[in-house]
């Protein structure tokens, strides 16, 4: 099975998706933890470029073919063979986050970036994608409170004006409403506890595991 996790900037995904992990390795024991970009040696590298603050320049088709660059590699090297040996795939950001942040935030056509996305991913998608749904402003913050946090060392997104955010969230909304039965909305404004307890039932309930709320790690 293969579980993406989205979201605006601050909406919790890596401690959610580190928790689910957490509560999944126990039962199931072929669980794989992955984030886009990167999961690869060669994404991380066009991770870097692509976060990079200083990349001022970078145009917007590039922006796209950048993270489908390091889609393909990630797909190919690392989620389609986990998923041949029958494991769990959660991972941190997918094709999603660049129909939400290039195609409704930066305002490109979406047929197109769908097109470049089953190229690079072979026609790839998720079984569900938990979508974690934040307050763009509410998760700004979040994320600036968060104690390692400096606002000098945003990158390129997260510097990004707040009607971009606002965009990329009404996209994602968009998307789950079209979506509804491979998609799970949850309000991250909720408690940690909340937001796992409701993931943790969804997830459960489609791998077939008994009693997913309540047990823990
Ligand atoms: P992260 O902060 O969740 O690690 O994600 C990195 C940033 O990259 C985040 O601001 C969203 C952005 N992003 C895109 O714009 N398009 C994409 O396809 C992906 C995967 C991420």
């Amino acid at each position: 099975m293969f579980i993406t996790f989205e979201g605006p900037e601050g909406s919790g995904k890596s401690s959610q998706i580190a928790l689910l992990a957490d509560w999944l390795r126990p039962m199931k024991q072929d669980v794989l933890l992955t984030r886009e970009p990167g999961g690869t040696a060669i994404g991380d590298r066009v991770r870097a470029i692509l976060l990079d603050p200083a990349c001022t320049e970078m145009e917007d088709a590039a922006e796209v073919l950048l993270y489908s660059a390091a889609r393909a590699q990630h797909v190919g090297q690392v989620i389609r063979p986990h998923l041949a040996r029958g494991g769990v795939v959660l991972c941190d950001r997918y094709a999603d986050s660049t129909l939400a942040y290039q195609g409704y935030g930066r305002g490109l056509d979406l047929a197109t970036l769908a097109v470049i996305t089953a190229f690079a991913t072979g026609g790839l998608r998720p079984d569900l994608v938990v979508f974690l749904d934040i307050d763009v402003a509410a998760g700004l913050r979040r994320k600036q409170l968060h104690a390692d946090e400096d606002a000098s060392q945003w990158n390129r997104f997260e510097r990004e004006t707040l009607a971009y955010h606002q965009r990329v969230r009404a996209g994602y909304l968009q998307m789950a409403a079209a979506e509804p039965g491979r998609w799970l909305l949850v309000d991250a404004a909720q408690s940690v506890e909340k937001v796992q307890a409701a993931v943790r039932q969804r997830v459960g309930a489609a791998l077939g595991l008994s009693s997913p709320v309540g047990r823990d790690e």
